[in-house]
């Protein structure tokens, strides 16, 4: 049997976006479905339908994306985008790209002396870190959301997370990552090295998770002296680094911030979409609905996939209708696809049945303009 499409209530993104008591907006799920995508999408229509002062907070966007953002610097300050449709709803939108080292060196300027900050910063340890480190990104997303929702000069934030190959991770990471920065963690941490540095070494790289060139280079010989004096300049700023990532996650659990899912019809992104949302739910924040990106439709939904197969057959027996066939193949294997998506979706829908859900069209081709923002914006709310 095909599930049925509208057995979810129907996402009303409009609502969402025109809520002036809605000031945070997450785009969250799987690697690869098109958070980056709906976040600007959503974004723009903000500000171009809604009228609203909007920041989106992207993160490694595609350079095409980026550049027709007016993006054309990692510079970690929102930029306003140019050449938008804002004249008579007089909305803004700005854009920026998340730069994880520098919103990492901001903290530490913000919270040290100079003179600590610029020891910090010569650290290898620290420099590793602070560019390679698993969960640094999703750290400093959340640190960069905080710091934009305290300066208070939004109407609404639009948050990109980063392509984490779990969406859990934009929770969690931060919650890691502050335990490490936590002294008596890395004070833990030393101790066994103190009287051989091999098992400091393989501790730290297994426990952490810590991959790259870099950091394995970083790790030899110096590691020791780095680290214990990363240990002692990052010292009095640990509270810090918790009681931030604390206050932005009670942000998170606010009236205030509208979780949006994200999924691609397929098995892995969905089941994703649900451990996220089953998490969400625990964590009492607010998930507004799950987009279904890159759904395929086929133009003629009545027609199902197995009398067009039987037509194209009959065609090619009676011989010289090879072209009607071929189209009438290629709206079969379509259809059948449209049916495997929603058997797919419907995993979803049955575990969250009051979730409200909405599904976009597959594009012809990637969306990395403004126009074909527009079009996804268009889609998520008038599906
Ligand atoms: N509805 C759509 N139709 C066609 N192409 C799409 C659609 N949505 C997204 N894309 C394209 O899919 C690609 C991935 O999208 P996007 O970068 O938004 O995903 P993402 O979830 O942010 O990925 P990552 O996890 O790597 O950050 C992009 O090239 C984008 O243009
Ligand atoms: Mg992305």
């Amino acid at each position: 049997m095909v599930p049925s499409e509208d057995a979810a209530p129907q996402l009303d993104v409009d609502k969402i976006l025109a809520d002036p008591g809605v000031r945070i907006v997450v785009c969250c799920g799987a690697g690869g479905v098109g958070k980056t995508t709906t976040a600007a999408a959503l974004a723009l229509r903000a500000a171009e339908h809604h009228g609203r002062r909007t920041v989106v907070l992207t993160i490694d966007p595609a350079r095409r994306l980026a550049q027709s953002l007016g993006l054309t610097e990692l510079d970690n300050t929102p930029r306003q985008v140019k050449g938008i449709d804002v004249e008579s709803s007089g909305g803004e939108l700005h854009a920026m790209m998340l730069d994880m080292k520098r919103t990492f060196d901001d903290v530490v300027l913000q919270h040290t002396d100079p003179a600590k900050a610029a020891e910090i910063f010569a650290n290898p340890f620290y420099q590793a870190m602070s560019s390679t480190f698993a969960g640094t990104q999703e750290y400093m997303a959340m640190e960069k959301l905080g710091q934009l929702h305290a300066r208070g000069e939004w109407d609404l934030i639009v948050v990109d997370t980063p392509p984490s190959r779990s969406a859990l991770d934009f929770l969690d990471a931060p919650a890691r990552l502050s335990r490490f920065l936590d002294g008596r963690m890395l004070r833990l941490l030393l101790a066994p090295a103190r009287s051989g540095g091999r098992s400091m070494f393989s501790l730290v790289t297994a426990s952490f998770g810590m991959f790259s060139k870099v950091v394995q280079k970083v790790l030899g010989a110096q590691l020791l002296t780095d680290l214990s004096g990363f240990v002692a300049a990052l010292d009095s700023m640990f509270g810090g680094f918790r009681q931030r990532a604390e206050q932005t996650y009670r942000i998170l659990q606010a009236r205030e911030t509208a979780f949006v899912l994200v999924a691609a019809p397929e098995p892995d992104a969905v089941r994703e979409a649900a451990y996220f949302a089953g998490r969400l739910r625990e964590e009492n924040m607010p998930l507004a609905g799950l987009v279904l990106n890159r759904v395929h439709r086929p133009a003629v939904p009545e027609l199902d996939a197995e009398r067009s197969r039987a037509a194209a057959e009959r065609l090619t027996e009676l011989g010289g209708h090879e072209a009607t066939a071929d189209v009438l193949r290629a709206h079969a294997a379509l259809a059948r696809q449209a049916v495997r998506e929603q058997q797919v979706a419907a995993r979803f829908t049955e575990a969250f049945p009051a979730v409200p859900a909405v599904s976009v069209t597959a594009q012809p081709a990637d969306v990395h303009d403004v126009d074909g923002l527009r079009t996804i914006g268009a889609a998520i709310s008038r599906p």
